[in-house]
């Protein structure tokens, strides 16, 4: 029997897990950069967790979610996604009750059993943060300013940063009801009018084309805006332009997840096709009451670490193979290996990268695996060397050879790499 993997998951593996890599430690030090801390929350939790916070009529909750039972016959669900989980971490452990904002970053597999094509998977790779307890259009800024910025480290550039607010309470309410109204006169299946009621937003991302001709002139929630709404949104806006960084507005965008209120925003790639949200997010200031915990706001995002690899790649942006050995030790003679494994152990303890050629594939294969490997240097140690203490380091970049004493090998790497 052969096995394969699981439908429609994604999964990295060398060179491509150096790009991967990169991407997550870029990613990493945009949010240390702005003073955001790792957070590591559990990859199951309640499934009620993410029914309430995610909410009962969304795609993610009615249709994609991972759930089971587990041996205690609680009711377990992988998560779809990250914010209902750091909410409840930041509750639980009384996060909340110290400095505010709370500001965490993480990263790791998500799980929705989605229709798999490009660019959606049902095991899929975010990395997020999420900043919580202060309602500061600055902080919303400053949350779509360190998703930009990673990208931009990381080279990406086509693509656009769309926002929209979806407004408070009373914005909200009045614009249910007149959304409501105007959804009555479309003659909608009784399934659709159903979940219209429960959330009627959820209709904008439906994906039946017939539903979105029908709602072509239905009310926006920027056409209700509180007063205040609207000023917070202005001053998001303005201070994206101060920070230069561009966006445009979309007053349909009201993302796929019920907790949002407020500043949303999207980052779409321009060359992705269907999937091409690269990342995702927004203010959820209802979100830590429903949960149990105080009245505070929060605002995050989400990103796309599968997709954002490809946005890489439709850009053509040359990502760089990250590994590489200092040292490549080849033993040619049986006695050597273990003095082999010892200088490398002894390299490793003086912080380079080193490697030793195991098995038996004699000195001319063990030179083709150095070139193929990016070794800086190689070492061959045979019954000589044992008995004289001293061999003949090889520089792959020139072939050039240095004698050397093994006892002082590692010192002798410090002084070529200044390291
Ligand atoms: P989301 O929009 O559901 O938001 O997901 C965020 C991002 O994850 C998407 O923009 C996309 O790049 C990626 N993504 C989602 N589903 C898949 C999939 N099936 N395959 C590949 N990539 C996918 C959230 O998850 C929110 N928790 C974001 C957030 C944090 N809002 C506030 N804080």
């Amino acid at each position: 029997m052969k096995f394969q993997a699981p439908k429609g998951v994604s999964e990295y593996f060398p060179p491509k897990s150096s790009w991967f890599e990169h991407v997550i430690w870029k990613l990493e030090e945009s949010a240390l950069a702005a003073n955001y801390r790792l957070i590591e929350t559990p990859i199951f939790e309640d499934t009620e967790l993410f029914a309430r916070g995610v909410g009962e009529t969304t795609d993610v909750v009615t249709k994609e979610m991972y759930t089971f039972e587990d041996r205690g016959g609680r009711s377990i669900t992988l998560r779809p996604e990250g914010t209902a989980g750091v909410i409840r971490s930041i509750i639980e452990n009384g996060l909340d009750r110290g400095q505010l904002p709370v500001k965490v970053f993480y990263t790791g597999p998500f799980f929705r059993a989605e229709r798999p094509q490009a660019g959606r998977y049902r095991q899929f790779f975010q990395f997020g943060i999420e900043a919580v307890g202060v309602d500061d259009p600055a902080l919303d800024a400053e949350v779509i300013s360190v998703a930009h910025l990673a990208f931009q480290k990381l080279g990406l550039a086509d693509y656009q940063i769309q926002i929209n607010s979806l407004g408070d309470k009373e914005t909200r309410n009045q614009h249910r009801e007149a959304l409501l109204s105007f959804l009555k006169k479309c003659n909608l299946d009784v399934e659709t009018m159903q979940r219209a009621e429960k959330n009627p937003l959820r209709i904008f991302d439906d994906k039946r084309q017939e539903i979105q001709s029908k709602i072509k002139s239905a009310p926006l929630l920027s056409q209700f805006l509180s007063q205040s709404s609207l000023e917070k949104f202005k001053e998001v806006k303005k201070h994206l332009e101060q920070l230069q960084i561009p966006y445009t507005v979309n007053d349909r965008l009201v993302r796929g997840l019920d907790y949002y209120t407020g500043t949303t925003f999207e980052f779409v790639h321009n060359r992705l096709g269907a999937q091409s949200t690269i990342c995702g997010g927004g203010r959820y200031d209802g979100l830590m009451e429903t949960l149990g915990g105080q009245a505070l706001p929060g605002i995050g995002f989400g990103l796309g670490i599968d997709r954002t690899l490809l946005a890489l790649e439709s850009e053509g942006v040359e990502l760089i193979d990250r590994q590489y050995v200092d040292i490549y030790i080849i033993p040619i003679s049986p006695t050597s290996r273990n003095l082999a494994l010892e200088l490398a152990v002894n390299c490793r303890r003086g912080g380079f990268v080193a490697d030793v050629s195991f098995g038996d594939r004699g000195l001319k294969g063990s030179m083709k695996a150095a070139d193929k490997m990016a070794t800086h240097f190689v070492l061959v140690v045979g019954d000589d060397e044992i008995s004289s203490g001293a061999g003949r380091l090889k520089r792959m970049s020139d072939g050039e050879e240095f004698s050397v004493s093994l006892a002082s090998l590692v010192e002798k790497l410090r002084d070529f790499t200044s390291r």
